[in-house]
């Protein structure tokens, strides 16, 4: 990774501040919100965003806009992905794109383009894992829970579990 960054540097003559190899990781559960942040980082900090491109995998076509450069921001999104897509800008530095209602197709690498009035323009790579919701229950504990609601209360419930547990062996 040290030697892409240094690669990558030389290349563009020393901007390497503009680019970031390693991308990010978020990850959501199937049905939760998604939060993939963006960095607004720039050298000169009175520098203003003109513009927030959202690109998920290889595809050619933006899936998510924000254009800064008229008097009130513009948000766009791609119809496939309807109103579940949201960008804000938190502060100076970062911006959070939310994905409501993550399914399992979300799942991919996120690029995040930022363009300024003057600084390079910046990449932000996110890695977006989504946890189905059948991996999230059992990770919860919900079916041991769901268990337990069978089972009367009182010393029954103990033999009942200690025999589950003979049984298995
Ligand atoms: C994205 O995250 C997954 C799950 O952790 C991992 O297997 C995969 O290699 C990552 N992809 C990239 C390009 O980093």
């Amino acid at each position: 990774m040290l030697c892409w960054h240094l690669l990558i540097y030389l290349l563009l003559g020393g901007t390497a501040f503009a680019v970031d190899l390693v991308p990010e990781y978020a990850e959501a559960r199937e049905g939760s919100d998604a939060e993939l942040p963006c960095s607004l980082q720039r050298a000169d900090s009175l520098d203003k965003v003109s513009m927030v491109v959202w690109h998920k995998g290889n595809e050619e076509t933006a899936l998510y806009k924000y254009d800064m450069k008229g008097t009130s921001g513009q948000h766009w999104a791609d119809p496939s992905v309807g109103d579940r897509y949201f960008l804000r800008l938190l502060d100076g530095e970062r911006a959070l794109l939310t994905i409501s209602f993550t399914k399992l197709s979300d799942e991919a690498i996120y690029h995040c383009r930022v363009d300024f009035n003057r600084s390079p323009t910046r990449y932000t790579h996110v890695n977006l894992t989504v946890v189905g919701e059948w991996n999230s229950l059992i990770s919860s504990g919900c079916f041991i829970v769901t268990i337990k609601d069978f089972v009367p209360e009182g010393t029954e419930q103990t033999l009942w579990l200690t025999s589950l547990a003979t049984d298995k062996s």
